[in-house]
């Protein structure tokens, strides 16, 4: 029944009525976006911006370097815009730590700080300290421009105070930001696009405009490469080799190969290449497994645990299985026994930019593991490949002629093209590689994106692409600690720090031999779990990460250690009459006298590993950089030392000698232990 106009009036106004209420009462409800951690960070240099989320007022950006993929080298600013969220009300003061370029601070809208720096005597002093600031309990409104200079090195390290004595960056705990940011959401999914239009190696066959110089100057990814074909049949079974070339994702979910053989003849042409790849057998012989007996496994299943393989892998044998995870149900499947060792030893011995980390084992303990995974995986019946030199003849051919050699190396000629990169208008960037169904005749492989994936690199195709030919080293380092999962083990194992703070600790030189692999010591000897490596993307990882906290990528040479003054440091750490320091340390060959208390890292290291000014807020007081570090604070809260014989008690002083002996690294002459 129609109601009659009147009544439908009425029931209109009662809608619309109820609507309204409605709405209001929706708008006074939805909160607005729960604030997340970090600070928004805006750069622009002319029409291009980019927003990011960033951990701090810190920033490094050296010379002919890009700020962020989006922005060409050069003259750029600087936004953070956020929330200070102070747990009590209390007066600080504010000051650049260091600084080239021009900072302005402002918190709830009152200008703090506006300073610039331009010559290198006053780029390494801190800033005059501002007037104390009134910081509500609750929500401050921040906001910091940063201008770069006109050439040369653009960075900043912003420092707050209480009382004026202990300087230190604002706690980054303290900072949040608003998620449902527009312009963030924006260069999310382009900085996504990118990320997965590398990851995929797509500019492989699509070469985007400048290259093959670009794999050089331009986005690291871009000279990653795909694991060597030579001797493949001699590493891998038949049968797996014919499954993952058919369809790469049915093998594993997060696979980064397409799917390049399509309709009726797709089985037979991978048959047919697998038939080839296992024709090409050779290479050094790996050492057979020693025997699998019940001890070797047993030492295989611990490893397993220490090494918090389960961080990144479902295990054979695990009850419970992630989709995020790589599955290892497989690989018997996959390996000939030896060369399951073979690769957990060194999992990049034929792909250098493998995404597995490479763990410091010896031959034994990889046997012990592969033994261990292969006991709890299934076995398979392995069908032999066709020999008919027709099929094999033919999976020569397809090799050839269907784009692996545009990723894989192979002596053979490539004899496949696809269109570069130039061609593709953002409007096209719906059919070929990104069709959601691909088409039977199409000679475009599949990835299998889903439609978010699919977003994101439609949105990096709506830009100039121009962040190809640029390296921003942060960004980097973000995407890296991402893809490379550095946060399933730091945060998830106890014992050892969350990666957000290396960057600001560790000088970038430890970090890149550490992510080499070439740091041979334990610095944590009482944890059994062990850091990897990742070879491939150490040393752009490292300088990424120190940028990321306001350092520089390589650090500045120190000044000749101050030898008198190492004697004076010896005499701190020591027992007699010092801090007894090595009540926890060992120094060089002495071991530190009291373990049990709660060990330390061995002060050899110290000089070559830690950031001097991290160093000295550490020693100042490390319960403030570590609330939970069983370390004893030993200087005031007015700074003052103790040890008022020594230097005159000057605290700084004291420090200096401290540092001073700790640069003599293996060197150090040892303290004197207790009487
Ligand atoms: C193995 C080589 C190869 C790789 C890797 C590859 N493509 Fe393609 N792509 C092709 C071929 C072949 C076509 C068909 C058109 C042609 O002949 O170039 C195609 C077509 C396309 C098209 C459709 C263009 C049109 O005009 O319809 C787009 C868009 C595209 N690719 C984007 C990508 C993206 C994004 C990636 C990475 C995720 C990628 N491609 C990776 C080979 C490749
Ligand atoms: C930080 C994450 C991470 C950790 C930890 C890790 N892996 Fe991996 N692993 C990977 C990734 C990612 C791959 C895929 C490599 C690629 O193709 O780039 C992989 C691949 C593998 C493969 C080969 C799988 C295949 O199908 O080819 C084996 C075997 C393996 N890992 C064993 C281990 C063992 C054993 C441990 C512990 C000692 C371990 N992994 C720890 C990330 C990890
Ligand atoms: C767009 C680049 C690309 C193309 C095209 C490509 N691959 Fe791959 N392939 C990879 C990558 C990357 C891996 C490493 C695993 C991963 O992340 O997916 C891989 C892994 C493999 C492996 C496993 C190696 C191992 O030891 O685990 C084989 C075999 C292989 N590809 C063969 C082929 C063949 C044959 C073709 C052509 C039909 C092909 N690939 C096309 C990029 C590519
Ligand atoms: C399999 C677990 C695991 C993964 C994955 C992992 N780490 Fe570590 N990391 C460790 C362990 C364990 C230590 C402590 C080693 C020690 O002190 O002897 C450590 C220490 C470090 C240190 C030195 C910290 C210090 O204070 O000494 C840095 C830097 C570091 N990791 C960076 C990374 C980065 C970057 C990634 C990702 C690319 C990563 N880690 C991935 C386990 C892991
Ligand atoms: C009660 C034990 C204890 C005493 C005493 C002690 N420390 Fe520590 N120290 C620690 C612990 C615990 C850590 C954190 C170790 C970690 O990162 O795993 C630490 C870390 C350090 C670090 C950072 C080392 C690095 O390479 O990461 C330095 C430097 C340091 N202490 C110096 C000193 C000095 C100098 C003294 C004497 C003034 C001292 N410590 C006294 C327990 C102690």
């Amino acid at each position: 029944m129609i109601p009659s106009l009147p009544t439908r009036a009425f029931l209109l106004s009662l809608l619309t009525g109820l609507l309204a209420v409605c709405a209001s009462s929706a708008l006074a409800q939805a909160p607005a976006a729960k604030p997340e951690p970090g600070l928004l960070l805006t750069h622009t240099s002319g029409p291009a911006t980019d927003t990011a989320v960033a951990p701090n007022l810190w920033l490094h950006v050296a010379a002919g370097q890009s700020a962020a993929p989006a922005l060409p080298a050069g003259k750029f600013t600087a936004t953070w815009t956020g929330a200070l969220n102070a747990d009590l009300r209390g007066d600080f003061q504010f000051r650049t730590e260091v600084l080239r370029g021009s900072l302005k601070l402002e918190i709830n809208g009152t200008n703090i700080i506006e300073v610039t720096a331009a010559t290198t005597a006053d780029s390494a002093k801190p800033s005059a300290p501002s007037k104390p600031v009134r910081l509500s309990k609750g929500a401050n409104l921040l906001k910091a421009t940063f201008t770069s200079p006109d050439s040369g090195d653009a960075f900043v390290r912003v420092q707050w105070s209480e009382k004026g004595i202990l300087w230190e960056p604002i706690t980054t705990a303290l900072l949040t930001h608003n998620p449902a940011d527009a312009a963030l959401a924006k260069s999310t999914a382009i900085r996504a696009g990118r990320d997965l239009f590398l990851e995929h190696r797509c500019a492989k066959c699509h070469t985007p405009a400048g290259s093959p110089a670009l794999a050089a100057t331009g986005a690291p990814e871009l000279a990653m490469d795909a694991p060597d074909l030579a001797d493949i049949g001699s590493r891998r079974h038949y049968a797996w080799l014919a499954a993952w070339i058919l369809d790469p994702k049915s093998q594993r979910a997060v696979a980064h190969m397409p799917r390049t053989l399509h309709g009726a003849n797709a089985p037979a042409d991978a048959n047919a290449i697998a038939a080839f790849l296992a024709t090409l057998t050779g290479g050094p012989a790996p050492a057979l497994p020693p025997k699998a007996d019940a001890e070797a496994l047993d030492s295989g299943n611990k490893l397993l645990e220490v090494l918090h393989c389960a961080g990144c892998h479902n295990l054979p044998d695990a009850t419970e299985k992630d989709a995020k995870k790589i599955s290892l149900t497989h690989l018997n499947a996959k390996f000939p026994p030896p060369h399951l060792a073979a690769f957990i030893k060194n999992p990049g011995a034929h792909y250098a930019w493998t995404h597995m980390p490479k763990f410091p084992l010896t031959d034994e303990e990889a046997h012990q593991i592969a033994a261990a995974l292969s006991s709890t995986a299934p076995m398979f019946k392995q069908p032999g490949p066709s020999t008919d030199p027709a099929v094999i003849a033919r999976g020569q051919h397809l090799v050839q002629t269907t784009g692996c050699l545009n990723c894989h190396t192979l002596k053979l000629d490539n004899q496949f093209k696809a269109k570069p990169l130039a061609d593709f208008a953002a409007t096209r960037w719906q059919s070929g590689c990104l069709a959601e169904k691909p088409a039977a005749d199409s000679a475009a492989p599949a990835f299998a994106f889903n439609a978010e994936e699919r977003a994101a690199l439609q949105a990096f195709a709506a830009t100039d692409r121009g962040s190809l030919t640029r390296h921003a080293p942060s960004e980097f380092a973000a995407r890296q600690a991402k893809n490379l999962q550095c946060a399933s083990c730091h945060g998830q194992l106890e014992g050892f720090p969350l990666i957000d703070v290396l960057g600001g600790k560790l000088k970038p030189e430890w970090i890149a031999s550490l992510l080499k692999g070439e740091v041979a010591d334990k610095m944590r000897p009482w944890i059994e779990h062990r850091m990897p490596a990742f070879p491939a993307r150490a040393a752009l990882l490292a300088a990424g990460l120190a940028q990321t906290h306001g350092f520089p990528p390589v650090t500045p040479a120190e000044p000749p250690v101050k030898m008198p003054l190492t004697t004076i440091g010896k005499k701190l750490v020591s027992s007699d009459g010092g801090f007894s320091c090595i009540a926890c340390h060992g120094v060089a060959e002495m071991a530190p006298v009291q373990v049990f208390e709660a060990p330390g890292i061995n002060l050899a290291f110290s000089g070559a590993r830690l950031q001097h000014t991290w160093f000295l807020r550490w020693i100042r007081n490390p319960l403030r950089v570590e609330p939970t570090t069983k370390m004893p604070v030993y200087f005031d809260e007015e700074g003052k030392s103790p040890l008022a014989d020594i230097l005159g008690g000057d605290a700084d002083q004291q420090l200096d000698a401290l540092w001073q002996y700790l640069r003599l690294g293996s060197k150090m002459p040892p303290p004197i232990p207790p009487q």
